[in-house]
């Protein structure tokens, strides 16, 4: 079976990439963690997960229970550099809830029609009315770090982005939605490494696309334009969580975590919604 992209990633790993994060790649004593000041030496036990996402389920559960019966809005933003992990976060998220109250929101590039419309317009429809809770897949962060990273919008676009988007976080908390913006932060051996493991996956090849392969070569202007992005779009009202995601196991309870904690459901069981802060927290987090 040919591979997508005439096997880009592998010969962006062979050719290109930067020797230390080749060299952690390869590196076998290093198994687990590529990541260098990463807090654990190894993933998170399996069972330990699994024990520890059942209950966060469990929670979830009560959560939406809460949601539809006091009408509340809630809208989760998950953002992150490809191959973070938004994706399989947001699954395990959904799993056992129903898709009605759970939805889904992961929007294609804008049409030309979405083009000429005020940046936010396509992104309104799809805020959350009451009795839902509505995980973004991407969002309208995509103005300020992968547009512009591949210059899909002008730097006056982009301004005009960072000077609306606090309002606009603003005008969706005064009109009651709880929101919670989450960024995945992945290191860059880890990325790539990931990237390699969907070109091996015929169940994975879908997720690899032009973007991601050209992205490659762009990590530090994404690493510029993810800073700049914390600095003008992390307020009090709609601040940014950072969940460090190079183990997805830490990562997905962390992230499940941080979205309970924010909202005040009944019946919660305090004791399994502690945040590792070693994982997730402000943007100090955030070491590129
Ligand atoms: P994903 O990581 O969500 O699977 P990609 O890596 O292909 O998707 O693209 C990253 C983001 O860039 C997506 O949200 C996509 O809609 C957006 N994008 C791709 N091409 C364009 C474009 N020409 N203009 C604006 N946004 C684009
Ligand atoms: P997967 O798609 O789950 O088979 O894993 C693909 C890649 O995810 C692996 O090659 C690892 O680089 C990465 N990964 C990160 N954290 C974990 C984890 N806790 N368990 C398994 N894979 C992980
Ligand atoms: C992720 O893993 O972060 C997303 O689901 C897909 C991607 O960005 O490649």
């Amino acid at each position: 079976m040919q591979k997508p992209f005439d096997a880009a990633i592998t010969r962006f790993f062979e050719e290109e990439a930067p020797d230390e994060v080749r060299r952690a790649i390869e590196d076998g004593s290093k198994k687990d963690i590529l990541t260098p000041d990463y807090p654990y030496d190894r993933w998170m036990d399996k069972d330990d997960y699994e024990a520890a996402l059942e209950a966060l389920q469990i929670e979830l559960v009560k959560c939406q229970t809460w949601i539809k019966e006091t009408g509340a809005k809630v809208a989760v933003v998950f953002e992150g550099r490809d191959a973070a992990g938004k994706g399989g976060t947001i699954k395990r998220i959904r799993e056992n809830l129903n898709p009605r109250i759970a939805r889904i929101v992961a929007l294609s590039k804008p049409s030309d029609r979405e083009g000429a419309q005020w940046y936010f317009q396509r992104y309104v429809q799809h805020l959350p009315t009451a009795g839902e809770l509505t995980l973004f897949d991407r969002s309208w962060y995509n103005r300020a770090v992968v547009e512009h990273v591949f210059g899909f919008c002008t730097p006056e676009q982009r301004e005009v982005f960072f000077g609306q988007v606090q309002d606009f976080e603003r005008m969706q908390v005064e009109a009651g939605t709880i929101l919670v913006k989450l960024w995945l932060n992945v290191g860059r051996a880890e990325q790539l490494r990931r990237f390699l493991a969907r070109e091996n996956d015929p169940l994975k090849h879908w997720k690899l696309s032009s973007i991601d392969v050209k992205g490659l070569s762009r990590w530090d202007a994404y690493t510029a334009a993810i800073g700049e992005t914390f600095d003008r779009s992390h307020s009090a009202v709609a601040p940014w969580t950072i969940v460090r995601s190079d183990d997805k196991r830490r990562a997905r309870v962390n992230a499940i975590r941080a979205v309970l904690s924010r909202i005040p459901y009944d019946g919660r069981d305090a004791s399994v919604l502690d945040v590792d802060a070693k994982v997730a927290g402000g943007p100090e987090l955030w070491l590129n």
